[in-house]
This record gives structure tokens, sequence and C-alpha cells, in this order.
């Protein structure tokens, strides 16, 4: 055998049992789900591949973890399984060749697709009708009793049939399925954990669990949690025999089921075809999934092809790529945007999350990194969900070493040094300094970007070297810029000189809805200055303009109107205005939209 397999073999089923506890035993796990599937994985792959290297305290080889202590404990009906993961369509096509070999040569079979809810697996015992217990699933033959916290749930029926003319219920029933999180909920149950100074918790999940696992079940009833049934775990008398009849027996028993988000397919490519589907669709749920299951429906056919650890061979779970890594916060950033607001980054070891190296992450603001006491030196979790902008979801505390240090809210800039102000009703943090060099950067680079004025040639460098040189202090600025100047500058010869001066030239002629837009009116792009230039003939129109008139415009709310206002009665604001005038800069609207001329009369005509 391969010392070195060997070797790693170990290291993974050490790394995995220890993941295991922290997880189900302390319920305070240190990698993400995403880390420890993959960790999961390499080992279950070599150990098929070298059966030697299989060892009984393999995790590959049991079910689950033994579950905390402090509630009291149940035996399941039947064991309550796991499953196996796929991360790729032809793992998926792999999981059916492997069953295939099990089965009937050409045996034909049709599979149900669920979403895989990203919560707390529980089970529900029903007698009579009447919902007896409630169990986690704990270790899969033994769980914790949350009975006293499940009747919480407000979806979870007490009594079935919910509806008087369902069908009967059988003598026993033991149906189990995932309680969870909305997402809507999630969050306004970490706002009040913040609001009392409590950690907020980094995912639905964990909130999920802390929730039913309370001793107090009153808390559990603070936390309102949804229910989703997938399953009958064991029952008796004439119980459906498909997947798909199961979701829809279960409803009509009136559990909460999934069956909107289910399907049915007799066919494995068009089954495969349906999960990417889901790629864009899971954002438009109010829960996390992290993936999706994909179920043989026939469910003698599910019991007879077994299980193999914990999974049976009747399911698989295809997994979403994992969207949250665990990495080191090396140090905080801060940039400084047009309008002056300190937006913190984050500076993180390199780390891949869902197939893109990420080294910067949100911080959304100072408020936050404080409420969820995210220190430099920290292990943080990342995410990267879809487009959006990688952020860091929050510390793993139980890793601290003691070395880690509090990141404070600046009071100065770190720029230009000024103090930084705030703003009561905004969590966010300004530089009072609106001559800020950074400051005036980012309005430039604005000014002079694709959707405004778009100049060619004034990139964010150049931008720098003018405003360093002491060449441009204010956009309009840019028009005064003169041959000789530029040509003192570094990198700057004659034919660079001469295209800048074009572009700058050209951009002379830019119509006033670019204008507007240039100018970077808080609360005013391109949508709005296009608004505005159906009303409003040229600058000196909309600087004349009151709230009110610039209100009636449609869409234009009082914030926005009011900003509006007070930027054109800005002193500073008004000879910007006046030099760019100066400069050749003076639009007029190209044309009246039908709004404006029944809104002509009456303002500004
Ligand atoms: S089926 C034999 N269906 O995913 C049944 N599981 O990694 C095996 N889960 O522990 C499970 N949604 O808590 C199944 N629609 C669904 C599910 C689902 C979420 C969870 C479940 C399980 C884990 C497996």
């Amino acid at each position: 055998m391969n010392d070195s397999l060997s070797r790693r073999a170990a290291e993974l089923r050490e790394k995995l049992n220890y993941h295991s506890y922290r997880y189900h035993v302390l319920d305070s796990p240190v990698v993400t789900d995403g880390e420890y599937d993959a960790l999961f994985h390499e080992l279950r792959t070599l150990e098929e591949a070298h059966p030697d290297l299989l060892t009984p305290d393999s995790p590959t080889q049991r079910v689950g973890s033994t579950p905390r202590s402090n509630l009291p404990k149940v035996e399941h009906a039947a064991p309550v399984l796991s499953l196996t993961n796929a991360f790729s369509d032809d793992d998926v096509r792999a999981w059916r060749e492997r069953i295939g070999k099990l089965l009937p040569a050409d045996m034909m079979l049709d599979y149900v697709v669920e979403p895989k809810l990203d919560g707390l697996s529980v089970v529900l015992t029903y007698e009579d009708g009447i919902f007896v217990q409630g169990a986690t699933r704990g270790d899969g033959l033994i769980g914790e009793e949350i009975t006293p916290n499940l009747r919480t749930l407000l979806s979870l029926p007490l009594r079935i049939p919910a509806d008087p003319d369902g069908p009967h219920a059988p003598p026993t029933l033991v149906v189990r399925g995932e309680a969870f999180f909305s997402l809507r909920i999630f969050e306004e149950l970490n706002q009040r954990r913040v609001e009392e100074g409590e950690t907020p918790f980094v995912n639905p999940r964990n909130a999920a669990s802390g929730a039913l696992r309370q001793l107090d079940p009153g808390i559990t009833a603070q936390r309102p949690l949804q229910i989703a049934l997938y399953q009958i775990l064991a029952g008796e008398g004439d119980l459906p025999s498909t997947q798909w009849d199961v979701l829809h027996y279960l409803a009509s028993l009136g559990f909460p089921v999934m069956l909107e988000y289910s399907a049915y397919f007799d066919d494995l490519e068009e089954a495969i075809a349906h999960l990417h589907t889901w790629e864009d669709r899971r954002r438009t749920l109010d829960f996390e999934i992290d993936g999706l299951v994909i179920k043989v429906n026939d469910l003698q056919t599910f019991d007879d092809l077994g299980v193999v650890g914990k999974d049976p061979r009747g399911a698989t779970a295809f997994k979403f790529p994992a969207e949250e890594r665990t990495t080191k916060l090396l140090g905080i950033g801060i940039n400084v945007g047009r309008t002056g607001v300190l937006a913190p980054y984050a500076m993180l070891e390199p780390v891949e999350v869902s197939g893109v190296t990420v080294k910067q992450a949100t911080l959304h603001n100072f408020d936050d990194i404080q409420a969820k006491d995210i220190r430099i030196g920290d292990t943080v979790i990342v995410k990267r969900s879809g487009e959006v902008i990688p952020y860091v979801v929050g510390p793993v505390a139980d890793l601290r070493d003691g070395s880690e240090r509090k990141i404070e809210a600046p009071t100065k800039c770190p720029f230009c040094k000024h103090a930084t102000i705030r703003n009561e009703e905004e969590v966010a943090i300004y530089c009072s300094n609106p001559q800020c060099p950074e400051r005036l950067a980012r309005t430039i680079e604005y000014f002079v970007s694709r959707g405004a004025m778009d100049i060619d040639g004034l990139g964010d460098r150049i931008v720098r070297q003018l405003i360093d040189a002491g060449l441009i202090q204010d956009v309009a600025d840019i028009y005064t810029l003169q041959a000789d100047d530029l040509l003192t500058l570094e990198g700057f010869a004659e034919k660079k000189v001469e295209n800048l001066l074009a572009a700058i030239d050209t951009s002379r002629g830019r119509s006033l809805e670019r204008v507007i837009t240039a100018l970077g009116i808080k609360g005013v792009g391109s949508t709005v200055a296009e608004l505005l230039t159906a009303e409003f003939a040229s600058l000196q129109e909309l600087a004349q303009a009151s709230e009110e008139a610039i209100q009636q415009i449609a869409g234009l709310g009082p914030h926005t109107a009011e900003s509006i206002v007070a930027a054109f009665a800005d002193q500073q604001n008004r000879v910007v205005v006046e030099k760019l005038r100066a400069a050749g800069i003076d639009p007029k609207a190209e044309r009246r939209t039908k709004a404006s001329e029944r809104l002509a009369g009456m303002t500004f005509v």
C-alpha cells in the first residue's frame, strides 16, 4: 500500500472526526459545510479506490455523531439516513450507473427532484393522527426529543388530516422533514440579537439548530421556524409506493411539502438539465437550499437498492458549488466613495470560493464589524453568492488564539486625515473634507466614466497623477488642462497629450442627460437624469427648480428632489457648474416627452 495515501487517509479521518464532533456535539463548526463535504468526498474516493485503507473509525462508516446530552433521547423507528453528494452532471450519471449494476438489466427508472433544504432534519411521530413526538436526527439511530419545541412551529400540524375531508390518518405515521428559517425571519432574528448585544448567527441553519434545541420551548416560539416534510420513515396501512405520491399524500394530510418546487422525470438527462435551472432560481427563494436531491421514484426499488454506511443508494444530493469558505483576515482596507463614505473591506489570505480566487471581500460597514465582532487575524467565513461581491459573513470565534486585534472605526479619514463624521440616520461614516483628494479622485473617475462624460484616456491612474500634480481641483478643471502642463507629467508624450485633449474636447458635446449623470448627485443615476431632461431644458433650469417642481416628475421621491436642490445650492457645486458652462458645457435638452409637454405649461416654459 502506498504510504502517502495511507497517511492522507489517516489525516482526513482525523480532520473529519474532529469537524463532525464540532458540528454535532458542540454545535460550533469551524469549517463550512462545503469544506467538510470536500474532505469527506476525498476520503470516500480514496477508500473506494483502495479498500485496504478503510478503517472502522472512518467517518464514512457511521451514521452521524453522538448527540449532545442535555435533551432526552429517543430511538428512531427506522434509521434516519443521509445522502451521498454529487458535484457535477457526471457524478449524477456515475450514480445512475452504480445503481444500474445492482438492478435487473435495462430496468427503467423514474426520478423525483426536490430542493435540498439547508436546515435541521427532524422526525415527527403521529399516533391516530395526533402529533405525539418530535426529534432531531441525532446520530441517525438515536435523536434528541424536542416535542415541545416543535409544537411551537405554526405550520406543523398537531393533528392529521388537517382538513377533515383529507385521507384518514394511519394508526402510526412517522415522517421526516427539515426545519428551517426563512431568510427574512433569519435577518430579523439576527438584527434583534445584535440589538440585544448577542453574537448574530452565521447562517440560517445554525440559527435553526439553535432555536430547536433550546431546553426552553418558549425561546423556540420566539423564533418562527418553518418546516417541510419529504419522507415517510415508518407507518402502517396503505401507504404510497412512490416518492412522487408520498409528497402528494403528505400534502393531502396537511403537511407543508415543497411540492411546487419538486419535479418528476422519467429521463435522467432531463432531470440533470433541470438541476441547472436551479442555479438562478434558488436566489428567488426566501430560504436557503444547498442543492437538490434526486431520488429513485419507486420506493420498493429504493429499498431494494439498500444503504452504504449511512447513505441510501437510491438517492443522491446534487450540491451547488460551495459558496462559503473559511480563510484568515489579514487586515482591513478602506475605500472612500464619491460622497465621502468610508467603506471598509477585508484583505484575505487568498481562498478559492466557487471557482474564483478571493483576496478581498466586503465588510459592510463599521457597525457591522462591531456587531459581528470581526477581528484582524480571525478565521472568517467568506461568501460569494451568484454575482454578489464576496463578503465576510462572520468570524469563527472558537479558532482565536488571543493574538487577534479588534477593529476600531476610524476617527480620521485615512487619506486626508480630516475628522470623520457620522450621519445619525445612517450607519455610514464619512470623511468630512469636501476637498479630500481621494474623494476627488472618485468624483472625477465617475465624471469621466462611460455612462457619464465618457472621456477616453482618463483612467484612474492618470486622474490620480493630475490631482497629485495639482492640475485639477474639481471636475471642471479637466476642461482647462493645457498641453504644456500635461507634457511635464511622467509618461506623457506629445501623441498621448494630443489624444487626451481631443477626447476631452469631444466630451464638451455630451447630452444634458449625461452631464446631469456626470455631476454625481446622490440618488441621480442615468435613469433619473433621463427623467429630468424630459422636464428641464438646461442645467440652469434644473438648478433653479424647486423641490416641488422636481417631485412632480413621475418616479422622483422627496429624497431625490431634496438631494438635487441641495446639490445645486452648494456654493462649491455652483462654481463647478459655472466653470463647466464657461468651458462650453451647456447642453440643452434635445427632445421633450409627452409628460413634459403636459407639465411644461405649469412649470418652466
Ligand atoms: S432525503 C433517505 N430529501 O439533507 C432520505 N434530504 O445530506 C435521505 N435534506 O440529512 C434524505 N432536504 O436533512 C432528503 N428533500 C430532501 C432534503 C434532505 C434536505 C437534508 C437532510 C439530510 C441531508 C442529507
